[in-house]
């Protein structure tokens, strides 16, 4: 079972491929057929972008908000609960500012 507090993995569920993500520059664990927000969550990622100083992290997790955008394999906007990992996968995520705040 992970050994982050308020998560968990069932040890007897069949998973796919044990592989690694990179999110925001951060090897983390995952597993083939399940999805970017799963691993996150999992690993005890909560934050998926932010604007100014407010963090959005998985809201719905099935595709209808916009909280868990980020950026995937160099693509922005991408739903982080609609996207299935895959080995090496290049995640990070997105921090927003206001308009006419940025230099
Ligand atoms: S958490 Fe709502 S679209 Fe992904």
């Amino acid at each position: 079972m992970n050994e982050t507090p308020g998560f968990f993995r069932l040890d007897d569920v069949k998973r796919g491929e044990a592989l690694e993500i990179k999110v925001d520059g951060k090897a983390i664990p995952a597993f083939a057929g399940e999805t970017v927000a799963t691993a996150l969550l999992a690993a005890g990622l909560l934050s998926c972008q932010s604007h100014d100083d407010r963090a959005l992290g998985v809201f719905c997790n099935i595709g209808q908000c916009c909280s868990c955008l980020m950026t995937i394999d160099g693509v922005s906007g991408v739903r982080a609960c609609q996207t299935l990992v895959s080995p090496g996968l290049v995640v990070e995520s997105r921090r927003l500012q206001k308009r006419g705040s940025r230099p």
